[in-house]
Order: C-alpha cells, then sequence, then structure tokens
C-alpha cells in the first residue's frame, strides 16, 4: 500500500457514518473505524463500509493474554479488514500471536500496526502511573522496535516521531499518524499537532484526519485538500 489518507469515521452510529460517507459519490475515502462506531454497530459496520468499496482501518487497540488476542485477530481477519492494531505494551509474544491469528489460510493477513504509547500519555504519567523510568522518546522507539522484531508492519504514532521511528525501524516500516490539521485550522484537543505537507515531508505513510474532515463544512474538498498535500 501507498501513501493515502485515512479518515476517522468517529460517529454514533451508522447512519451518521452513510450520511457522511455519501458524500464522497464514487470517491472512496481509505475509512477507520474506532471503536465508538464498532462498539455501537458491531462488525456489521464493517461489512458494510467495506462492500460500499473502502478499505478499513479497524482502530480497537487490543491488549490482553497472547491467546485471547490471537483468537480476537482470527475473527477481525475474517472481516477482511485492511488495518488492525493492537498495544505494544502487550509484549513480544502477545504480538506473535497475533499475527498467528491474522494470517489467514493461503498465507494473507491484513497489516498489523502497534500502539506505542498513546500521544495522551505525557513522561509524567508514564513515570507516576506506569513506572517507567526512561525518557519517553526512548520508550517510544524501543516498543516501536519490539513491534518490528515480531513481525508487525508498523506503528501508529505522532507525526514527529515518524521520521525517528523510520530511522530506528527502517523505512519499510510504516508510520501511521494522527494529530494532523491544516496549516490554518482548529486544534481541539490534539497537542503535538503537523500540517498533511509536514507529515509528508517527514515520512508518515498514512495520515489519519478526522475533525479536520469530518466536522469542514465541505468535508470532500477538505479530504481532497488533504490528498492535494500529503499524496501528490
Ligand atoms: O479528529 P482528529 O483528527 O483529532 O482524530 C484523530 C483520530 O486518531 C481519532 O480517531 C483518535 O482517536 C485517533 N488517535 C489519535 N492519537 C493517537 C491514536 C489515535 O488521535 N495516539
Amino acid at each position: 500500500m501507498g501513501k493515502d489518507v485515512i479518515v476517522a469515521c468517529d460517529f454514533k452510529s451508522a447512519e451518521e457514518t452513510f450520511a457522511f460517507l455519501d458524500r464522497f459519490c464514487d470517491r472512496k475515502p481509505f475509512v477507520k473505524i474506532g471503536m465508538e462506531l464498532f462498539y455501537a454497530e458491531g462488525p456489521a459496520i464493517v461489512r458494510a463500509i467495506k462492500a460500499r468499496g473502502h478499505k478499513v482501518f479497524l482502530d480497537l487497540k487490543l491488549h490482553d493474554i497472547p491467546h485471547t488476542v490471537k483468537q480476537a485477530m482470527a475473527v477481525l481477519s475474517r472481516l477482511d479488514v485492511d488495518i488492525v492494531n493492537l498495544h505494544a505494551a502487550g509484549t513480544g509474544a502477545m504480538m506473535r500471536a497475533a499475527i498467528e491469528g491474522l494470517t489467514r489460510d493461503d498465507g494473507t493477513r491484513p497489516l498489523l500496526i502497534a500502539v506505542t504509547q498513546l500521544t495522551s500519555t505525557d513522561q509524567r504519567a508514564m513515570e507516576d502511573d506506569l513506572m517507567i523510568h526512561a525518557p519517553i522518546d526512548e520508550v517510544v522507539m524501543h516498543y516501536a522496535l519490539t513491534a518490528k522484531n515480531a513481525g508487525l508492519d508498523g506503528v501508529v504514532c505522532s507525526p514527529r516521531e515518524a521520521g525517528a521511528v523510520h530511522a530506528c525501524c527502517g523505512e519499510r516500516f510504516l508510520t501511521v499518524t494522527p494529530g494532523v490539521r491544516f496549516s490554518n485550522g482548529d486544534v481541539g484537543d490534539q497537542r503535538r499537532v503537523m500540517t498533511p505537507m509536514e507529515a509528508r515531508r517527514i515520512g508518515s505513510d498514512y495520515i489519519v484526519v478526522g475533525r479536520p474532515i469530518t466536522a469542514a463544512p465541505d468535508p470532500v474538498a477538505a479530504y481532497e485538500r488533504c490528498v492535494r498535500e500529503f499524496v501528490s
């Protein structure tokens, strides 16, 4: 897969999601389905969006014992999603089990990426709550390398970390980066943001964009602008 813009469909219902996607007519953006929509609508929403011709990144961030994650990943693989994810904090054993579960009889599988440290976690929370005392940048790189060694395809990270992740794990290791805003846009609750053009320059493989597209007066025009700045 090449560089692409993934639209975070953070909607409450299938109805809202389809009303949004209908605006794109024949364009079929890559869609991210997160916990809110998946827990509201279940696997049917994934099947319906796939049936409309979209690629799907199912962002459920699994984290459990290896056996449970393996079995859950086998179910998600049958949904024919294109990208799924988990928490690298679940350890290399959990990540290897996830790959086993995802791999179909014919050897194919969805791409599997890892969350390193959530972008909502800062140095202080990591030290106080998780008792991890290394610098957060080092922790992120260590988790990325553990994910790579377990056979994963990439990580979700801040666009600011994308260059360092590639330097540490290789250019082919995917960086999927949320926290993207237009240069004249509202930052909202995201802290460390980059424009699509900056994310492209620093080497992100996929940008995940939610509100700058979903809350725009003209979402299709906002999507086209992202594609123009990031891909072409
Ligand atoms: O609306 P916005 O562009 O901020 O949406 C970003 C999307 O990426 C949301 O679905 C959010 O949950 C997700 N995300 C994030 N930061 C992470 C991981 C996922 O913003 N570290």
